[in-house]
């Protein structure tokens, strides 16, 4: 049967009530993408299949319910689905069994041209329906390939797990109770020049996992909450989380999904029970390079970053604070991951730059339903570019030039 070659089942005929790799398809009515974006859909639904461990849902889906929220599936004949094993075009009505067999389904929906065209920074949008069925839609138009030929292709690895972990919920799923919702937070952000304004500060739901995680990861035992993108709380705030996976800005040069995540996914519940379980041997290796922020402590996370530089220059003069610039940072090396080249860290060349934070409106993603949207932009280093008059205010002096995913090391001794 088609669909044993697809999962290939033998490997994990799971016992009822233990959880087992979850097996997620993408359908799609829209053929194939660029042969590498493919492929790394592929990967990235091998990543799942070994990050996430799930029950089987006690509540699956019919080829009714599909077409019932997802319309346009009722015109195809054939579809194409893709597993983390093979890709295959199979008949519109053997999809039921699929539905069957599958922990999650993704359909992949046509994007709306106008918006991909009104909006280049847009590429990818996901959103569950009822789990565990969610939909994904790509503005192929958009590919950053085409402004910057030699983006590695596992930029498209990052953009599928980012988009498929909302489509299974992550940021997503709305609950009013009080259990899990976290209130905003009014405070001033000052310039350089010691003015103020007030900002808002919106927190993540679901977080009483990962906040945990974060306390120890900023070393800030009084972190309120995890820092949203804005009234959306969609994704890991940009500022705070840097190059973590899940905030609103892929970094070409490599995401991490953090123990951070791991809390908020493992928290997104789909009905009383816990669903989604963490491999935590497996996603070890890449969680512990998380070093964004790492022990930059409550003023980093409370207070504008000009008075997060002076306050850390004149008690921790030690402490370096890159990307920010810093006299902190005179005499500190960095290296990047998988290489022993060691460079030495210089804020001669500074630049301001502009803060994308918790904005409630971004010119990319402004929708107000439950869809989720990925903004992305990048040059060699990634420069950010949300527009609005807000952000014009915020900005901060950053290295130019330093790579994002820096590890600061000692530096050797000269001699
Ligand atoms: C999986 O489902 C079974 C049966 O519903 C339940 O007893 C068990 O606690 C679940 N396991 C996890 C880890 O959620
Ligand atoms: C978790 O991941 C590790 C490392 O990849 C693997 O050896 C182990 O079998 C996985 N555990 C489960 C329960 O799948
Ligand atoms: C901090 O730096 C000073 C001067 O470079 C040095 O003497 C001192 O040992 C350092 N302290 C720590 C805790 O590293």
């Amino acid at each position: 049967m088609i669909f044993l070659l697809l999962f290939n089942f033998l490997c994990y005929f799971s016992v009822n009530g233990t959880p087992h790799p979850m097996k997620i398809a993408v359908i799609s009515g829209y053929g194939t993408l660029d042969s590498d974006m493919q492929t790394e859909l592929q990967n990235s639904l091998k990543w799942f299949q070994s990050a996430f461990l799930v029950n089987k849902s006690s509540n699956p889906v019919t080829i009714k319910d599909v077409f019932q929220s997802i319309p346009e599936y009722q015109k195809f004949s054939s579809v194409l689905v893709q597993t983390h094993l093979h890709r295959q075009n199979i008949k519109l009505q053997d999809v039921q069994q699929l539905l069957e067999v599958a922990d999650f389904t993704v359909f992949v929906i046509a994007q709306d041209p106008r918006r991909c065209a009104r909006d280049p920074d847009l590429l990818a949008e996901a959103m569950p329906i009822v789990p565990p069925l969610a939909t994904m839609s790509i503005c192929l138009k958009n590919n950053p390939r085409h402004r910057n030929p030699s983006l590695d292709s596992r930029f498209f690895f990052d953009l599928f797990r980012h988009e498929i972990l909302h489509g299974l919920g992550y940021g997503m799923i709305i609950d009013k109770s009080s259990l899990t919702h976290r209130p905003s937070e009014k405070y001033i952000w000052r310039n350089s020049n010691g003015i103020g304004h007030p900002e808002m500060r919106q927190f993540l739901d679901f977080d009483d996992f990962a906040l945990k995680k974060a306390k120890s990861h900023f070393g800030c035992d009084k972190m309120k909450g995890i820092d949203a993108d804005g009234e959306r709380k969609n994704h890991l705030n940009e500022y705070i989380f840097g190059n973590e996976l899940m905030t609103t800005h892929l970094e070409a040069s490599g995401n991490i999904f953090s123990w951070i995540s791991v809390g908020i996914i493992e928290r997104t519940f789909n009905g009383k029970e816990q669903w989604y379980h963490i491999n935590r041997t497996f996603v070890a290796p890449e969680a512990n390079q998380y070093s964004y922020g790492r022990n930059f402590g409550c003023d980093f996370l409370q207070r504008s970053c000009h008075e997060f530089i002076k306050i850390t220059e004149k008690l921790r003069p030690n402490m370096s604070i890159a990307p920010f610039c810093s006299k902190n940072n005179r005499n500190k090396c960095f290296k990047l991951p998988g290489s022993e080249l060691v460079y030495k860290m210089s804020d001669k060349e500074c630049e301001m730059r502009r803060v994308i934070g918790d904005e409630s409106v971004s010119s990319c993603g402004g929708n107000e339903h439950k869809s989720h949207s990925l903004c992305f932009l990048m040059t060699q280093s990634t420069i950010y570019h949300l527009q609005t008059d807000k952000q014009q205010q915020r900005r901060c002096p950053i290295i130019k030039h330093l790579p994002v995913n820096y590890e600061v090391v000692q530096c050797p001794r000269a001699g």
